[in-house]
């Protein structure tokens, strides 16, 4: 991949900028919660001199956040969460806003990882994750191990996952906000964000019909339930795979056929993994699957489809169209992989909708200066989002929205706090 660098930026092509401009713009003007959060502080600066190093998806949503924090003062830096998720336009737009980017789309994963070792020689005082790539490497890689930032955040449930069991063995180096666990984050953004930008996703690089189709969704947390209920509602049949019995039972319940993984690969036409784990649809899976079967990933890494099977299983491989690789197995059955398992909603699509990135965002933002203000006083550990951060998030929405909501009555308050 050719790369350009503008000033101390690497993107695929500076020219790009204008048309990531007119995207930023779009994103902008419907995340109306988050502009006006920007447009409130500007005047103080909350962030004047703090080196803010980011890891998120290069997106038209993101470009709102990056901008939003050098308006408020930062020095910004952005590398990307994923090698093949990066918009180049924004990407080339972000570098003309005085921010250090080191991104572009179809990265190997050693350019992705220098991406990121570039941001954090910034020296960032504060770091925004998606994942833990950066924070694992400030806690792994020689050259950094003596950088000790404020603080960060952490913008998913793998990401927080896995700085949970850092923490767990005593050496987090400092304290990390979990964007993932705030109500305003992951009740929209995993469950409607996902849930609607997987579909587009298999949708552009499948162009085919959901009505009828046998969809199989593995995993019923929040993306899963996001991605079965939108899939339901273009009138596929809907299976679900769990191994959590509670969700297992919700799924039930949400009307879902809830079968084991082995019987939902003879049946299913499309595959959505959720889960967030390794090894879900196996060797032995495509194996049995239908001729056609089609395979997207929606949890943050590429390991819950094994990708590798059908590398070394396969007689022949082409793309057929943009994101949609062909496999042909030895048996002569062909089996369709989107973007390459990665990510399908961010390598096949654009990631969320502006809407629900503007809660996300919005906590992403609040949180970084609320780690600007309280590093001092946080432990080196994992925090939730302060409570009147999220409720506040919730109550600017419904505003922007024009959506009014009761307020309990003096008796209700007294009758919730009683016990007689
Ligand atoms: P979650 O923890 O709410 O749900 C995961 C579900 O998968 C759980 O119900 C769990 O029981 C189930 N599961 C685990 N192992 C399984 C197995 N072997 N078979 C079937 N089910 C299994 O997590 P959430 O928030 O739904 O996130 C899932 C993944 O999606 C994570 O990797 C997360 O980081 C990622 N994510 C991706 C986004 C995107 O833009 N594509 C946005 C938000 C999250």
């Amino acid at each position: 991949m050719v790369y350009y660098a503008c000033a101390v930026s690497k993107v695929a092509d500076p020219k790009l900028a204008p048309k990531g401009k007119l995207s930023y713009e779009w994103a902008s003007s419907h995340m109306p919660i988050l502009a006006k959060t920007i447009e409130k502080l500007e005047k103080r600066k909350p962030l004047h001199g703090i080196n803010v190093g980011i890891c998120l998806h290069i997106t038209k949503e993101t470009s709102v956040l990056a901008t939003g924090a050098k308006r408020l003062g930062a020095n910004v830096s952005i590398a990307a969460a994923n090698p093949l998720s990066t918009q180049d336009d924004i990407a080339a737009f972000l570098a003309t806003q005085g921010i250090s980017v080191y991104a572009w789309r179809g990265e190997t994963a050693q350019e992705y990882h220098d991406c990121i070792r570039s941001v954090i020689r910034n020296k960032p005082d504060v770091i925004t994750d998606d994942g833990a790539d950066t924070h694992t490497m400030l806690h792994s890689e020689k050259e950094f191990m003596k950088i000790v930032p404020m603080g960060g955040t952490e913008e998913t449930t793998t990401g927080v996952m896995r700085l949970k069991a850092l923490a767990d063995d005593g050496i987090l180096k400092y304290p990390i906000i979990a964007v993932n666990n705030a109500y305003t984050k992951h009740l929209f953004d995993n469950r409607y964000g996902t849930g609607q930008s997987t579909i587009d996703g298999i949708l552009r690089a499948t162009s085919l019909l959901f009505a009828g189709k046998n969809v199989v969704v593995c995993g019923y947390g929040w993306v899963g339930r996001g991605v079965a209920n939108r899939a339901r509602g273009m009138s596929a049949k809907v299976f679900v795979t769990e191994v959590d019995p509670i969700k297992a039972l919700e799924a039930h319940m949400d009307g879902f056929a809830v079968i084991p993984v082995k019987e939902a690969v003879k049946i299913g036409e499309i595959f959505v993994t959720a889960t967030g784990q390794t090894g879900i649809v196996r060797g032995e899976h495509i194996e049995t699957m239908k001729d056609g079967a089609i395979l997207a990933n929606a949890g943050h890494f590429d390991v819950e489809v094994d990708t590798k099977y059908l590398e070394s299983h396969s007689k022949s491989k082409r793309e057929v169209r943009n994101n949609l690789e062909e496999y042909t197995l030895k048996s002569g059955k062909k089996v369709y992989l989107i973007g390459k398992g990665r990510i399908a909603n961010l390598v096949a699509a654009e990631g969320h909708p502006p809407e629900v990135m503007a809660l996300s965002f919005s906590n992403q933002l609040l949180s970084i200066i609320h780690i600007v203000k309280n590093h001092g006083k946080m432990a080196k550990a994992i925090h939730n989002v302060p409570t009147e951060i999220d409720s506040q998030i919730a109550i600017n929405s419904l505003e922007a929205m024009g959506i009014k909501i009761d307020k309990p009555t003096e008796e209700q308050i007294k009758y919730a706090k009683s016990w007689g």
